[in-house]
């Protein structure tokens, strides 16, 4: 039996909650920003409901075996009064976000032992509080050790390919990668497909490059096939396609530009290698807002 306590549980993590808490073996509670009252999620595999505790104030919370943050990279500041409340001395917390910056990005609110980086290929979406879309089963990756087993046993009872590897920084940067190149849709507020050429081409490859060579100085093993792929399923992108990127900023809320171009361009700089497409796309995205407000 494992206590576990999602923070921020949105289309991924709602998603993810809905799958723990399955196990009736779980104890979950949720720490949400926006109350709700149960769980409703559309998988691929059939709907999934459950009545989790939900929290909504880090007074009403205590020390729990497992924390699963997953809320967006940009409102981890807001986490300090769930984490003091939920960590204690035998708590993990994983850490199921985009990016590359898992254990950085908590450096200053957890030790780094606890910290369990975990990257997901799980499509989902949210069409109200509590109530979401599970597009594909899909998978998520946690680095080998003891941490990473423990994780990865919360979830045997689901379908969910949820696993530990030896090289878990290659695969965080070959996911980001693909999401990178997503700031291309996000300036253009359309898919990248239906409106290629030649210009918008070289932008997507740029990005990918450039996010290549930071990540083999940074330890990953980056094929140079994984450029040519991203290009291609950029240029394949049909009209609609968005990015959670282009949906933040749609809907007029923070995007994660950071965690997905900005640290190409700071651990560019670390390395002394150029990043000048990323830097335009940061500066561009930086000012550039919600379409919607003038
Ligand atoms: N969605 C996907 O398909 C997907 C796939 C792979 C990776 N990811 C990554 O997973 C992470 C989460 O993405 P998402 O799409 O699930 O985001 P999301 O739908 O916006 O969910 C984030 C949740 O965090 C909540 N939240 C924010 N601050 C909070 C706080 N201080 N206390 C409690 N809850 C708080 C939000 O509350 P409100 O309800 O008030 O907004 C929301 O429910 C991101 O890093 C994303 O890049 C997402």
């Amino acid at each position: 039996m494992a206590s576990i306590a999602i923070i921020g549980p949105g289309a991924l993590g709602g998603t993810i909650a809905a799958w723990l808490a399955q196990n009736p073996g779980h104890d979950i509670t949720l720490c949400v920003r926006t109350p709700f009252q149960s769980l409703r999620v559309q998988t691929p595999v059939g709907e999934l409901t459950a009545i989790p505790a939900i929290a909504t104030s880090a007074n009403a919370v205590q020390a729990v075996d497992w924390v699963i943050v997953a809320t967006k990279t940009y409102d981890v500041p807001s986490l300090e009064p769930w984490l003091q409340a939920l960590v204690g001395a035998q708590t993990r917390v994983a850490v199921l976000q985009n990016g590359v910056e898992h254990v950085a990005r908590f450096a200053s609110l957890l030790p780094e032992a606890v910290i369990v980086p975990a990257i997901a290929d799980i499509p989902a979406s949210r069409l109200a509080p509590g109530e979401m879309v599970q597009q594909r089963l899909g998978w998520i990756v946690v680095p080998e050790g003891q941490n990473g087993a423990d994780f990865v046993a919360l979830f045997t009872h689901c379908p969910v390919d949820v696993s530990a590897v030896r090289d878990w920084t290659t695969r965080a940067w070959r996911k980001l990668c693909l999401n990178c190149a997503g700031a291309v849709s996000t300036l253009l507020m359309r898919s990248t497909g239906p409106v290629w050429s030649a210009e918008i081409e070289a932008m997507v490859r740029g990005l990918v490059t450039e996010c290549v060579h930071v990540g083999r100085a940074e330890g990953a093993y980056l094929d140079d096939a994984i450029v040519e792929a991203v290009v291609e399923g950029a240029r394949k992108a049909p009209e609609g396609a968005g990015n959670s990127m282009y949906a933040d900023r749609l809907a007029g809320r923070s995007m994660e530009l950071d965690a997905r171009n900005g640290v190409i361009v700071r651990l560019g700089q670390k390395h002394a290698i150029p990043t000048p497409t990323n830097a335009l796309v940061v500066a561009l995205l930086s000012g550039a807002g919600s379409p919607w407000i003038s």
